[in-house]
């Protein structure tokens, strides 16, 4: 397959080392000093783009592929307020797979942490909390893949009815704690407490091998497909 990738950062290194390693080809790397490329016949006539750049410029970047016709693969996170106008072109025919997580070990932790909020719904002497821990050049806060988890928490435990983005004492409030510190490629934990013991799951990424493998299947998979697509379709769950 021929790849655009557009962000060379650390991501998009990652994904560039492993797509090759898995036999394909990355026909330019779009970064924020040689946007030029975009109007180059290898942008135009490449198979599909692995997007990871920045909440700020991700929106610009998926308008730009999609007049091309080109179909997207993006992880960037801290952007979901514009998914509307993303989910109204892929309804007229563009093609999207998004994830706020790419890794297969985070999307079982997903499947985990729904079936433990509907279990909790029953025992409401648990409180529960959230803390994500993530390198400091990350822009966005709390991480994308803390906003999936706490989305799927208020779906499924009544007495909460929204999160934020501090430590909270309020009933209805789901608290998560962000924090930024040295290279650390991704910790999620969600924390449930009684007054008598507590229980936790956590997810502890070692490196972002993980999150690149899982952009590059997702390439794979998106490739002659039309549509909205996900980690769901991917993986099965
Ligand atoms: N979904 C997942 O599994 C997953 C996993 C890890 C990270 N992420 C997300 O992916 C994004 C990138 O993460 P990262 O760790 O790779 O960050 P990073 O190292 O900062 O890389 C982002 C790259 O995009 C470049 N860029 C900025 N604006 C651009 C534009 N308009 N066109 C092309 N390139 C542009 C940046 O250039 P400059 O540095 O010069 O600005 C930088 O090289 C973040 O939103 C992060 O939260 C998602």
């Amino acid at each position: 397959m021929n790849i655009v990738l557009i962000g060379y950062g650390k991501m998009g290194h990652e994904i560039e080392r492993i797509a090759q390693e898995r036999g394909h080809r990355i026909v330019c790397a779009i970064d924020i000093d040689n946007t030029e490329l975009f109007d180059t016949e290898d942008f135009r006539t490449a198979d599909l783009a692995i997007e990871f750049t920045s909440p700020s410029t991700a929106l610009q970047n998926y308008r730009r592929c999609f007049a091309a016709g080109l179909p997207v693969v993006s992880g960037t996170t801290g952007w979901l307020k514009h998914m509307d106008e993303i989910r109204q072109a892929c309804d007229q025919g563009q093609t999207f797979f998004y994830a706020s997580n790419f890794s297969l070990g985070v999307n079982l932790f997903f499947a985990l942490n729904k079936m433990l909020a509907e279990k909790m719904n029953a025992f409401p002497q648990y409180e529960v909390r959230m803390k994500e821990v993530h390198h400091s050049q990350k822009l966005d806060s709390p991480s994308g893949t803390a906003v999936s988890l706490a989305e799927d928490i208020l779906k499924n435990l009544d007495r909460k009815n929204t999160w934020v983005n501090y430590e909270s004492k309020k009933a209805g409030e789901l608290s998560i704690v962000s924090e930024r510190e040295g290279s650390v490629p991704g910790y999620h934990e969600v924390c449930y407490e009684s007054e008598v013991d507590s229980l936790k799951i956590i997810h502890d990424a070692k490196s972002r091998a993980g999150f690149a493998l899982g952009a590059v299947l997702a390439a794979e998979y998106t490739l002659g497909k039309k549509g909205f697509l996900g980690m769901h379709d991917l993986l099965g769950f």
